[in-house]
């Protein structure tokens, strides 16, 4: 049980919602560590196939860390709280299983963050996304700076980052930052589609291609090697052989992720 999140599964996804719609689902100390904790069970519980996170209500996915906790902190509790901020969304984004941000509102600052660190975003129409940190006297502090360059390039991140301007969902599109937008009562159900479909195909062979992609952006490694070295262990793989022999006897395959 978690005091800021709720959680359910349905079809082996597990849906995640952050629960603070009266401080616009503000990331606080205690539902970062309820997330490091939720994604733990993403990855250890052999019924949750793939995730979506999303926030309570209607008008914010997340608005950013809770910025009340941030009065008094020194520089080094200021490190340590990008520190646990950082790991936890590095861990999500290391998630051998999908994990889709369902971004139903605002997305701003930390929260704008956790949907960067998300393998996939889907917004509704009334979404909107920004990095207001310099509002504050700060930078983004959760893996911003970084992802943000990664998904939407150099130019128009700085430009995000320095006038702190929020963009609205039709502009993230264009931008390449969430990959669909929908009307806000089909959110959900568009990111379990996508859901259904990739929790139909090889677990293990879905975890190698997020690691590839993961590697890209990763310079302690060769992405090509880990391809390599994924593409080769996908052959000692049960599901391997079952993809391919139900392919060339024109069956469904039964993917058991061994
Ligand atoms: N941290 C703490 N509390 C927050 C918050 C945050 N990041 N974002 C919103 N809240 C709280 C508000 O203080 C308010 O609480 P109150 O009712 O006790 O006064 C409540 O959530 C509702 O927000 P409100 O500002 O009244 O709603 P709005 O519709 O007028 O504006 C936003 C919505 C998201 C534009 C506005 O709340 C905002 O700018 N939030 C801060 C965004 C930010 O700077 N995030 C980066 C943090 S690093």
């Amino acid at each position: 049980m978690y005091q800021t999140l709720l959680t359910s599964l349905e079809d082996n996804i597990l849906i995640i919602t952050i629960n603070r719609p009266d401080k616009m689902n503000a990331i606080n100390n205690t539902v970062m560590t309820e997330l490091a904790a939720v994604i733990d069970e993403v990855y250890s519980n052999d019924d949750v196939r793939s995730a979506i996170i999303t926030g309570a209500g209607t008008k914010a996915f997340v608005a950013g860390a809770d910025i009340t906790e941030f009065l008094g902190l020194t520089i080094e509790e200021g490190n340590a709280l990008a520190k646990k901020g950082q790991d936890t969304f590095q861990k999500i984004e290391d998630c051998p299983k999908p994990v889709v941000a369902a971004v139903n509102g605002f997305a701003l600052g930390g929260g704008h963050e956790l949907a960067m660190a998300c393998h996939i975003r889907v917004a509704s129409e009334n979404a909107k996304f920004g990095q207001p940190e310099v509002n504050l006297g700060l930078l983004p502090g959760y893996g911003g700076t970084q992802r943000l360059v990664q998904l939407i390039g150099k130019g128009r991140a700085i430009e995000m980052m320095i006038t702190a301007n929020m963009i609205d969902a039709n502009t993230a599109l264009q931008y390449g930052l969430v990959n669909h937008v929908v009307p806000q009562e089909e959110l959900l159900n568009k990111a379990k589609s996508i859901l259904a479909i990739s929790n139909s195909k090889a677990p293990l062979a879905i975890a190698k291609c997020i690691e590839a992609a993961n590697a890209v952006f990763d310079e302690t490694k060769n992405g090509y090697e880990v391809e390599m070295t994924g593409f080769g262990n996908c052959f000692g793989t049960e599901d391997m052989k079952e993809g391919t022999a139900a392919f060339l006897e024109k069956r469904k395959a039964a993917f058991k992720g061994k």
